[in-house]
């Protein structure tokens, strides 16, 4: 069976505040989209990868990043949307009907590991929907609008959950379009799985598999990176 990758990378960055969108600060040695590329590609079970950028910005990530580091596994940079999820879309309608399984990730997570994604196809395939997640390390509370604990969350029972999201591709379109039609829209792609189709199993994520959202993430991303090979 085949693996494709679509990678959401069509956001703004506005909580990073720098001028050049997140996608493109410089980590280690390459900017922190071509992390996920770099790994994908690397991948002997993963055949495609479709890169979903903001339209003012497929130009320039084809250009400085696709051609640049040569991944050939990339098949197209495409125009993104106003959400994630629309952004998703493009790139899930973009992959031919006889995809198998399809593995959504956020551009802004340079740091997986192929362990967890060995985890992810396996559960996959026989869930038909795979998801990462890391117990939280902190006490959870239900806060009030006006700033008052409501409730202690039992920790036990809740995960922060990562990409990539592993998927049967018909099924996960199925999802999408149904979504559509009602105009539904969740944070991630596992939310229209559990909607519209059924149970999404949970494997043991990465804690170092972080999303970059604020600038002490690129500082918490470098040291990281240091402790790795190339
Ligand atoms: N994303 C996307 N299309 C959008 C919005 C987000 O492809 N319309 C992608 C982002 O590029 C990112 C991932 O979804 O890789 C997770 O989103 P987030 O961390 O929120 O990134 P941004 O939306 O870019 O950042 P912010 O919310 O701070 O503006
Ligand atoms: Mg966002």
């Amino acid at each position: 069976s085949n693996l494709r990758v679509v990678i959401a990378a069509a956001g703004q960055g506005s909580r990073m505040k720098t001028r050049v969108n997140k996608q493109f600060i410089l980590l280690k040695t390459h900017p922190v989209l071509a992390y996920s590329l770099d790994f994908f590609e690397k991948q002997d079970m993963v055949d495609e990868i479709v890169v979903v950028t903001s339209e003012k910005e497929v130009d320039y990530c084809q250009r400085e990043i696709v051609d640049k580091f040569r991944y050939r596994k990339v098949s197209a940079v495409l125009p993104g949307g106003r959400e994630r999820q629309d952004s998703v879309w493009e790139g899930l309608k973009h992959l031919s009907p006889d995809t198998d399984f399809v593995a959504v990730h956020d551009g802004a997570r340079p740091l997986l590991s192929s362990d967890v994604l060995q985890r992810l196809l396996n559960e996959a395939r026989e869930w038909g929907a795979a998801i990462p997640g890391v117990a939280s390390k902190d006490t959870l509370k239900m806060v009030d609008k006006d700033s008052f604990v409501r409730q202690t969350i039992d920790r036990s029972m809740v995960y922060s959950i990562q990409t990539p999201q592993v998927f049967l591709y018909s099924e996960l379109r199925e999802a999408y379009q149904l979504a559509y039609e009602e105009n539904y829209y969740a944070t991630d792609d596992a939310a229209l799985f559990e909607k519209y189709i059924g149970r999404v199993k949970v494997v043991a994520g990465d804690y170092n598999n972080i999303k970059i959202t604020t600038p002490e993430d690129l500082m918490i991303a470098r040291s990281l990176l240091e402790g790795r090979e190339e």
